[in-house]
């Protein structure tokens, strides 16, 4: 069968990188064949750098390239959702970086045009959900062993980021270029995550803290608390000036815990501490004031670089257009299917919601007010940077 072709809109840090994989042909089922960029410095980049490729300086012209199959976009994220749409409208599939857009309503409307076209595939690089911890967390949510989820806390300030960062100007660290600080940049793909494995939440309860210890308009430091239809809560908590910083996840259920924790490249760890005895069946029939309930443990760790690459930590960018381009030519199940982009999108417009008004949010949010709000900080932000 012949290999799907792409198209690529943005080639800066991160759509640069999925176009020299696929020009190298890291992906056997598919091809570079097109990029865009508006950016003289980067098409010039892909003239010396990529093969056989077309070149152009907007995307539209890349969207209506015919031997474009399919496109990856890897703009700013204002523009997931346009470029999305107007890709689904030309006929082509559709590969979105993450966040999937910075307000849900735009989101809506991409989700409902790809809900449409049911002959068109549409994606998003959660490449996070190639993880192996991660995924055996789902494996084990899934089949039950964990039980009903209790309470789910992701501490995730590893996220360093110096000013140094956001002077670097451009559209970061913006309500005008980015919509937002850390929820919207660094960590959508725990939000996603912590979606995928918890579910989402009937009600959000937010603080996000703006320009800690940084002279930026946008969030920087964010604690929130989730409430969920069967009783269960969670607890996030990230920031981008801490260092060294945390990255744990924990999930308690009544059939025991899973703790995946992050100490470097090679230190990932994951535990499952399995009760003998599920905790509210020992609890009916338990006589003792302080007792230990019987558990096993399993543990796992990456640990050598090969390991790495074999379980699929290293390669998370490519597994997923690799799986997308099976998607679209043999019908193989998406990894990380477009429609869910919205879920951990509405986290965090939550988030922001509940911290501007001061008060918990009950989902779904009211999309008109929080884009009100954000139009309010645009017009209000502040000039520090004079390359922005
Ligand atoms: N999945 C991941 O792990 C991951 C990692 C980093 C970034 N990202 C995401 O990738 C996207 C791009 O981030 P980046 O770090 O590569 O940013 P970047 O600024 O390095 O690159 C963006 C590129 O898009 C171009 N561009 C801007 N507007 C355009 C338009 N209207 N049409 C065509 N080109 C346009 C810019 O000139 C630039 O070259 C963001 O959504 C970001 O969140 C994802």
């Amino acid at each position: 069968m012949a290999k799907l072709r792409y198209g690529i809109i943005g080639i800066g840090k991160m759509g640069h990188s999925h176009a020299k994989k696929i020009n190298k042909g890291m992906d056997k089922n598919s091809v570079l064949v097109a990029v865009a960029d508006i950016s003289e410095e980067r098409r010039s980049w892909a003239e010396k750098n990529l093969k056989n490729v077309k070149i152009f300086s907007n995307a539209d012209d890349l969207i209506s390239c015919s031997d474009v199959d399919a496109v990856i976009v890897a703009t700013p994220h204002y523009f997931h959702p346009e470029y999305g749409i107007k890709a689904l409208k030309a006929g082509k599939h559709v590969l979105i970086e993450k966040p999937a857009g910075v307000f849900t309503k735009a989101v809506k409307e991409l989700n409902e045009l790809a809900k449409e076209k049911k002959d068109l595939t549409f994606g998003i690089m959660y490449n996070q959900r190639t993880d192996p911890m991660y995924r055996e967390a789902k494996k084990i949510i899934e089949s039950g062993q964990l039980g009903k989820i209790k309470r789910i806390n992701w501490v995730i300030t590893n996220w360093y980021r110096p000013q140094a960062y956001y002077d670097q100007g451009g559209w970061r660290g913006t309500w005008e270029g980015e919509g937002g600080g850390v929820l919207i940049n660094q960590c959508p793909h725990q939000l996603d995550l912590f979606q995928w494995l918890a579910g989402m939440p009937k009600k959000v309860y937010g603080f996000a803290k703006v320009g800690v210890e940084r002279n930026i308009n946008v969030e920087n430091d964010v604690t929130f608390y989730t409430e969920y239809e069967d009783g269960g809560s969670g607890v996030f908590v990230t920031s981008t000036h801490d260092s060294p910083g945390t990255n744990r996840l924990e999930i308690s259920g009544d059939g025991g815990q899973i703790i995946v924790e992050w100490k470097g490249l090679l230190s990932e760890k994951f535990t499952f501490i399995k009760l003998k005895t599920k905790e509210s069946e020992f609890n009916k029939n338990n006589k003792k004031f302080m007792p230990i309930i019987p558990y096993t443990k399993k543990t796992k760790r990456i640990s050598t670089l090969s390991n790495a690459v074999r379980m699929g930590l290293i390669g998370q960018h490519i597994n997923i257009i690799r799986n997308f381009s099976k998607s679209v030519l043999f019908g193989e199940k998406l990894i990380a299917p477009g429609l869910d982009g919205i879920n951990g999108l509405t986290l965090s417009n939550a988030v922001y919601q509940s911290s501007w008004q001061g008060k918990e949010i009950t989902l779904p949010i009211d999309e008109d007010q929080f884009i009100n709000e954000l139009e309010k900080r645009k017009s209000e932000e502040k000039v520090y940077n004079k390359k922005a």
